[in-house]
């Protein structure tokens, strides 16, 4: 049975790597500026870790990536275990010493990659505000002042200390998802059903 994995490149990638191994499935990383690898049966590929889901709704068997990933997908792939790696939250970060609640922002301008997620989090409290939606380095536009305020990941802080930004409301908890083609979960069940037990052992 040969089985495909869609992997998280970027930081996520070595823990990702670890984690497998773990659980019995050894990664091997693609020569030069290939994207696709192959061992053992298994074929990994290489997208930008925003697109895992996208591979695994369309056909790869598995994925890795984190749940920040899913959530602004709205849960549209089927995620049946957490894994114990890749622990972060994201918060909504303001300039340092501003200090103000999310019920005041009514009206703010807000730069993040999350836009859904940063929708939703406003609606709920009935705060009007309007969304810039950026690709990375979120937390240069809060710095400059394009934005009032950013929604974004935070694991160590250091990116907000080094640009004088701070934390004024953790949105949630996030840590790496595996993801699970929903004709995989049903045609190669035993093997989904054998990792996700091994998962668990191990978590
Ligand atoms: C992520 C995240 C934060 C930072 C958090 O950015 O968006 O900026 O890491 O980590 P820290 O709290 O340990 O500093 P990343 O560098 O992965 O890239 P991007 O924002 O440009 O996508
Ligand atoms: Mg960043």
């Amino acid at each position: 049975m040969k089985i495909s994995i869609a992997l998280p490149s970027g930081r996520l990638l070595k823990d990702t790597k670890y984690f497998l191994e773990n659980v019995g499935i050894k990664v091997k990383e693609p020569d030069s500026r290939e994207l696709i690898s192959s061992l053992n049966g298994y074929t990994f590929y290489f997208p930008r870790v925003f697109d895992v889901p996208v591979y695994v709704e369309n056909g790869v068997d598995l994925g890795i990536c984190g749940s920040d990933i899913v959530l602004e997908r709205k849960n549209e792939v089927y995620v049946p275990v957490d894994l114990p790696f890749g622990k972060c939250r994201m918060s909504l970060i303001v300039p340092k010493g501003k200090k103000i609640t999310p019920e005041k922002m009514e009206g703010f301008k807000i730069a993040t990659k999350y836009p859904e997620i940063t929708q939703d989090f406003f609606l709920e409290r009935g705060v009007k505000v309007k969304i810039l939606k950026l690709n990375g380095a979120v937390e240069l536009a809060a710095k400059v002042g394009i934005a009032d305020a950013i929604v974004d990941i935070v694991d160590t802080g250091n990116t907000l200390r080094a640009n004088d930004l701070e934390e004024v409301y953790k949105i949630i908890d996030i840590s790496a998802v595996l993801l699970v083609n929903r004709i995989t979960q049903k045609t190669k069940f035993d093997f989904v059903n054998d990792l996700i037990t091994k998962i668990r052992k191990i978590k």
